[in-house]
């Protein structure tokens, strides 16, 4: 029988057939015909928010065959060395709960990453913790570093995981917009933003959803407050293989001063086009790594002990896989980009990720959002793009979308094909 929760305001009477000392009260369910509701409502936080625009355009994507360009993963199935060792640790390895801090073969392996493509000094034993994907290191890193009360300094548009958690820990973020169309930097609203409260800046470079590599000299103005308020900084860095042209990642934590105070988080979901393996990890100071090593010993304690295997052999290919990597997006960036250029739609500047930025108030109708404009353009011309306004907390710009590139070529053309027939439409 399918089970929806409701909220009934009174005890729920299958409570009296279980032990009083584990009856749920006072969250006493109500079973009906096809529901069961409790007493009391979730998180009021967490609750306030929707499903995220990710799996809701996915889901209509489905209802209506679309071509999906919303949802960033990649088409590319992976290195095939990766998904082989992963396959033949699950039959012949140690299956069992790998160390909390993460396996030694891949805590060794980043550390020799950051110092290989980085010229990073790290300790693998007190500075590198394994995580399940980016988004638990996220979350240990808010959850390990903030009190409620302190505030944190992020730069819209923001990946959407990041608000809502620090609210729900009662921190404060304190939003900051770049501004398109080459997402520069408000300096002087950034100085005045950060105060003596601020405990942290979350910096996403190469950024999701703008594109956006940050320079030598924008980083240094960050990392000059980050000091001046003696913050830390988290800096998600999930793209940094994935950047284009004459774009140079430089994680903030190589910049002077930054090495004490910044927790730098890569991801193997992105590193080797595997979004659903979800191994993250993460390089800070010890002093740093400390509390946030305690955050995810009650979140996750530890990964898929194969996986863990896998990556570290991944970390470890040659420099042709990783260079590979930013050459075969920065051609499927080109295609996308030039299919999208003959509609004469303007694109902003991208020199990473898997996302391109359209502006696309050409084709919104009076009064017509991004949001709105996205939903149509799935039913009208079978294409799903993401509006940039999941990305703002308020008052976001309402004539951007982010289309995902991280396809294959017959993908793309799909997806184009489909725009110009629905772009040439009559009416
Ligand atoms: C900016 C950013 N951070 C974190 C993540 C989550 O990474 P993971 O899949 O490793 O949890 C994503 C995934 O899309 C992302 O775009």
């Amino acid at each position: 029988m399918a089970a929806t929760l409701v909220r009934t305001g009174r005890p729920c009477p299958a409570a009296g057939r279980v032990p009083a000392a584990i009856a749920p009260r006072p969250w006493g369910l109500r079973r009906t015909r096809d529901t069961v509701r409790p007493v009391k409502a979730g998180n009021a936080t967490l609750s306030s928010y929707g499903t995220t625009i990710f799996e809701a355009m996915s889901g209509l994507a489905r209802q209506h065959a679309a071509v999906n360009l919303g949802q960033g993963f990649p088409d590319d199935r992976g290195p095939l060395e990766v998904r082989n060792a992963a396959a033949a640790y699950v039959v012949d390895g140690h299956n069992q709960y790998p160390p909390m801090m993460g396996m030694a073969a891949l805590r060794q392996a980043v550390a020799a990453h950051d110092r290989r493509f980085y010229g990073l000094d790290v300790d693998w034993q007190t500075e590198v913790l394994v995580t399940s994907g980016a988004t638990e290191a996220l979350l240990d890193c808010f959850l390990g570093l903030l009190d409620a009360g302190d505030e944190v300094v992020l730069l819209e548009p923001a990946y959407d995981t990041y608000a809502p958690v620090i609210r729900r820990l009662g921190a404060v973020p304190r939003s900051v917009r770049l501004v398109p169309p080459a997402w520069s930097l408000p300096r002087d609203e950034l100085a005045a933003t950060f105060t003596p409260r601020t405990k942290l800046l979350v910096l996403n470079s190469p950024m999701n959803p703008s594109g956006k590599v940050f320079t030598h000299d924008e980083l240094g103005f960050l990392a000059s407050l980050v000091e001046r308020h003696d913050a830390f900084a988290v800096c998600d860095e999930v793209y940094e293989h994935l950047v284009f042209g004459g774009a140079r990642h430089t994680p903030l934590m190589t910049l002077p001063g930054m090495r004490g105070r910044v927790a730098r988080i890569g991801s193997a979901g992105k590193t080797f086009s595997l979004t659903g393996w979800k191994v993250g990890y993460i390089t800070a100071p010890p002093a740093m790594l400390r509390p946030i090593t305690k955050a995810h010993q009650f979140v996750t304690f530890t990964t898929p002990p194969n996986l863990q295997h896998a990556v570290a052999l991944g970390l470890g290919l040659d420099d042709a896989y990783f260079h590979g990597l930013g050459s075969a997006l920065a051609r499927s960036r080109d295609r996308l980009a030039a299919g999208l250029a003959a509609l004469d739609v303007p694109l902003l500047p991208c020199d990473g990720t898997y996302f391109l930025v359209l502006d696309v108030s050409r084709w919104l109708r009076p009064d017509e959002d991004d949001a709105a404009f996205c939903q149509r353009l799935v039913v009208e011309a079978g294409v799903v793009l993401i509006p940039m306004s999941a990305f703002y907390e308020a008052g976001p710009p309402r004539h951007l979308v982010r289309a995902c590139f991280c396809k294959e070529d017959a993908t793309i053309d799909a997806a184009l094909q489909r725009l110009h027939a629905w772009a040439a439409r009559p009416g």
